[in-house]
């Protein structure tokens, strides 16, 4: 709430543009939104999702416009973003154990001159035994398993106690089992009213998933329900074509 009494939103992204050396990967984005939302970022390979959540992270520069994370500029709200990198971004290499990555999140919110203590050690390990990583604690993160790794990685951001969580293709590579138990952690992640903003590519669960959807392929095609943006006729503009159809009713109602 700002003073006037008035919801802010969580995420308001106006008029966003990035390039890569002049060529543009995300033109004139605009949208916004709410507190306590789960929303699902859909298009093709290439379409800008990764640079999205990286220019809200401030990962990369925007050539122009503006992004507020919860009313204030977003390179000033870093300590209440908590993000998730694509799988292919990371380099596994350094020599830490799981325990550590996970602790990071907690030094992120820490003063310089405190070192963490019980409360941080509990966040930690809480935030490990909901990603059924609580076993693996002391093992050094280059050893684990993909599916292994990206638990971390969540639990991580779990732990940081953010307001707004980036996830950028969260569930790529993980089991069915472990992706049915994440989408209901995440879910009660929403149910304490905070904000999750989550790349995903399968348009069968994306209806079921999340409260509203954006698409994007360069250009923002839209933000709104599921209901309204996973339609054939959209999808089909977004994915230029190259669209397989997916078992969704929501597709089979239109479709018909
Ligand atoms: N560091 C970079 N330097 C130059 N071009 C880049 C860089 N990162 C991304 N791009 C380009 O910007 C465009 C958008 O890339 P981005 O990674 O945001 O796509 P994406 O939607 O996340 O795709 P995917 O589904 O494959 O992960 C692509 O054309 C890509 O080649
Ligand atoms: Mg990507």
């Amino acid at each position: 709430m700002n003073p006037e009494g008035n919801n802010v939103p969580a995420i308001d992204v106006d008029n966003l543009t990035v390039s890569y050396g002049g060529r543009p990967a995300l033109e004139s984005a605009s949208f916004a939104i709410d507190p306590g939302l789960m929303v699902g970022v859909i298009g093709p390979n290439g379409a800008g999702k990764s640079t999205l959540i990286k220019a809200l992270v401030g990962f990369v520069r925007p050539d122009s416009g503006d992004i507020q994370i919860c009313g204030v500029p977003a390179r000033s709200a870093k300590g209440s973003i908590a993000y998730v990198p694509q799988r292919g971004d990371l380099d596994w290499d350094f020599p830490v154990t799981v325990e550590d990555v996970v602790m990071m999140a907690r030094y992120a919110r820490l003063p310089w001159w405190r070192s963490p203590d019980g409360s941080d050690k509990s966040a930690v390990r809480a935030a490990m035994d909901t990603l059924g990583i609580g076993n693996l604690h002391g093992r050094p993160i280059g050893e684990l398993s993909g599916g292994q790794k990206q638990r971390v990685f969540l639990a991580r951001a779990l732990a940081q106690d953010a307001e707004v969580f980036l996830l950028d293709e969260p569930f790529a590579g993980l089991d069915a089992a472990t992706e049915k138990e994440l989408v209901k952690v995440l879910a009660r992640v929403r149910a304490e009213g905070r904000t999750l903003l989550v790349v995903h590519h399968d348009l069968a669960t994306a209806g079921d998933y999340f409260d509203r959807i954006i698409l994007l392929n360069q250009k923002l095609f839209g933000y709104d329900t599921p209901q309204r943006m996973l339609r054939p006729d959209i999808l089909r503009r977004v994915y230029e074509h190259k669209l397989e159809p997916f078992k969704h009713p929501i597709w089979e109602a239109a479709a018909s």
